[in-house]
């Protein structure tokens, strides 16, 4: 097939552009770098600089079967604070790319939809016939995107598939590219977050060692400002075990195949919603403890307040696309962090 990845010069599209080649399938990547790296877009993609709105069109127009569609903002944070920007381009852009798939006659899509449409649940593990009711703009503008998607598939015969994530982690080792990891700015996750500070406290005994070994007064020294700050563990006062969130976690890896199942499954005229987790409930202090064993570093953490629209527990329930497509997470925490891990520490691409 001769698929169009949106987004594809992001974490997560340039992973499913990377494992769509692999399974032999032909890649054009649309994506406006305003968040993506070039660097990123696999090799033996076809590349194309632009926007939803303005090159949608011109995309399709090279020969498209089906869309696996990624280009978004994704950042709660930012979201809350210009709703206006995400209504715009999330629905917005997605509206500019349907008209063009429906005029184009491209009518198979796979979309990246969130835990965060359904808020905080009254549930768990959450099932897809869950109450939505997202907390932010950026849980709202992606469940209008699922509505829109049904109404295609109703109206206008799309076979459209919405994947709502949990927590992606990890990184992508693609046989042909080296790594493909997390590369946000700024950077809000977890996972890379405390793997920062496990690299800053690596380099930083790694410089001293080679101080003492060389005499230089500066191994006996205070450590830099700035380079001692812990990891922020926003509330430990949550109604979980040790007081802190609980997250499902899922390799990118894992979720790039997933992409794949929902692109067989994007029969025109049927629209599915797949949640896309592991079933295991995970804790801040866990996560944290999990990156320690796997650098080998002791990463300090402290308390800070809970961070606002922070649910206590999001877990999944994948029981429907094991059942329906027969896709299941294989890759565990550890290979999470140990794969996000050796990709910050790799040479850059
Ligand atoms: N956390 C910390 N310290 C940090 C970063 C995060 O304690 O430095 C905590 C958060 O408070 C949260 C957990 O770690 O409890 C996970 O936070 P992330 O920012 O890694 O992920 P979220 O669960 O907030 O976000 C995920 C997806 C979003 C989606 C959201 C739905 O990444 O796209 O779930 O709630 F919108």
């Amino acid at each position: 097939m001769r698929v169009l990845v949106t987004g594809g010069a992001g974490y997560i599209g340039s992973v499913v552009a990377a494992s769509l080649l692999r399974e032999g399938h032909q890649v054009v990547v649309l994506d406006d770098l305003s968040t993506g790296h070039e660097d990123a877009v696999p090799k033996g993609a076809e590349f194309i600089q632009g926007t939803l709105r303005d090159d949608s069109r011109g995309a399709l127009g090279r020969g498209i079967d089906a869309v696996v569609h990624f280009a978004a903002k994704s950042l709660v944070s930012e979201s809350v604070a210009r709703p206006g920007l995400y209504w715009d381009n999330n629905l917005g852009g997605t509206l500019a790319l349907l008209d063009a798939m429906r005029i184009a006659d491209v009518r198979r899509i796979v979309f990246s939809s969130t835990a965060a449409v359904y808020g905080d649940p009254v549930r768990v593990p959450i099932e897809e016939t869950a109450l939505t009711r997202p907390t932010s703009p950026y849980g709202a503008s992606k469940l209008a995107v699922d509505t829109a998607l049904a109404e295609y598939a109703r109206l206008h015969g799309f076979g459209a598939v919405s994947l709502r994530y949990f927590n992606v982690a990890g990184a992508h080792q693609d046989p042909g590219g080296g790594w493909l990891g997390e590369r946000h700015s700024p950077e809000t996750h977890l996972i890379p977050n405390v793997l920062a500070v496990a690299s800053r406290l690596r380099s930083i005994s790694s410089g001293a060692a080679a101080a003492a070994s060389s005499g230089s007064a500066a191994a006996a020294g205070p450590a830099a400002p700035g380079t001692d700050r812990p990891v922020q563990i926003y509330g430990d006062d949550y109604p979980t075990a040790d007081g802190t969130c609980i997250r499902d976690y899922i390799h990118v890896t894992d979720l790039a195949a997933a992409h794949l199942r929902g692109l067989d499954a994007s029969i025109p005229g049927m629209r599915r919603v797949y949640n896309l987790g592991s079933g295991a409930g995970i804790s801040v202090r866990e996560v944290i403890e999990m990156c320690a064993s796997v650098t080998g570093v002791d990463i300090p953490a402290r308390v800070a307040p809970r961070r606002p629209g922070d649910p206590a527990v999001l877990v999944a329930s994948s029981a429907r696309i094991q059942a329906e497509l027969g896709w299941t997470a294989r890759l565990d925490l550890r290979a999470m962090i140990a794969d996000a891990w050796a990709c910050s520490t790799a040479q850059p691409r």
